[in-house]
């Protein structure tokens, strides 16, 4: 029996809160034999606020700590505010392959007809050298304006926890990216991971209409394209979650539950949901 034979990779999925899950929602869609552990550090949300030498002083023990709880054979740091900035000390640290999530401005690029393009990112993804350098390196003549949200990221994830976000604080978040004149810009890329989150609400607020560009299938075929081969025909075991906090949040279990595979929360036994907590 191939399914008892091959063992069964574990991915941990990484971010600074609940954006990571649309990240998550696509390899958990592409690799259903897979473990799946997700850990939002949540005490330190939202990273976009912090300076860079806070996040790589965070995240790196942060992610060793994680590492050796948790094994996984692969590691997505499923946020471009992280990514942008510590993917090369996490690759330098520590052995097991990391796949991070960086703004997705070459497709973007060339995909725009009008060549005007916007990046949506926190204010920290779009102040990054790295991301100059995507610009620099993958504009192929396109108009690129940055745009640093600074609460939008938080806006989602009140959203996402059901709590009243009005149409005009996402809409002032997001003005910046249209930009009109001789040609208007036609594609934005969500340049962080709690963006999708809201994407119908930036869709009908956009003052008119745009391609967003969510890299989170992409990654999830890197990840397939790394892994070994998923026990075959093997069912997915619950997605594990984790917060850094420690709070239980058990009050957006059914609204997370979309982003695992649906039943696999609800057949979670209770406190499995929510643990283990890590305090770095
Ligand atoms: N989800 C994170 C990203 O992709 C950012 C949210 C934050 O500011 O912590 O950039």
């Amino acid at each position: 029996m191939v399914a008892d034979v091959i063992p069964r990779p574990t991915i941990l999925v990484f971010d600074s809160g609940l954006g990571g899950l649309t990240v998550l929602r696509e390899i958990v869609g592409v690799r259903p034999g897979a473990r799946c552990v997700y850990v939002a550090d949540d005490a330190y949300f939202p990273y976009g606020n912090h300076s860079e030498a806070e996040i790589v002083a965070r995240v790196v023990p942060l992610i060793g700590r994680l590492i050796a709880a948790h094994a996984p054979d692969l590691v997505v740091i499923a946020c471009n505010t992280a990514s942008t900035l510590v993917l090369a000390d996490l690759r330098a640290a520590y052995a097991v392959p990391f796949v991070g999530t960086v703004p997705a401005i070459k497709p973007a690029c060339a995909r725009s007809r009008s060549k005007r393009v916007s990046v949506l990112g926190t204010k920290g993804t779009v102040a990054r050298e790295y991301t100059q350098t995507l610009i620099r390196d993958f504009a192929q003549g396109c108009e690129v304006a940055l745009v640093g949200a600074p609460r939008l990221a938080a806006l989602a994830e009140a959203a996402l926890a059901g709590e009243a976000v009005s149409d005009a604080e996402i809409a002032a978040e997001i003005a910046p990216c249209f930009v009109d004149g001789d040609a208007r810009t036609d594609t934005v890329v969500l340049a962080c991971t709690h963006y999708p989150l809201l994407l119908d609400r930036l869709t009908a607020l956009a003052p008119w209409p745009v391609e967003w560009i969510d890299p989170a299938p992409a990654i999830a075929r890197r990840v397939v394209a790394l892994l070994r081969a998923a026990p075959v025909g093997a069912s997915a075991p619950p997605a594990e979650l984790s917060f850094t906090s420690g709070r239980p949040r058990t009050e957006l279990r059914p609204r997370l539950a979309p982003f695992l595979g649906g039943t696999a929360v609800a057949e979670a036994a209770p406190g499995r949901f929510d643990t283990p907590c890590l305090s770095p």
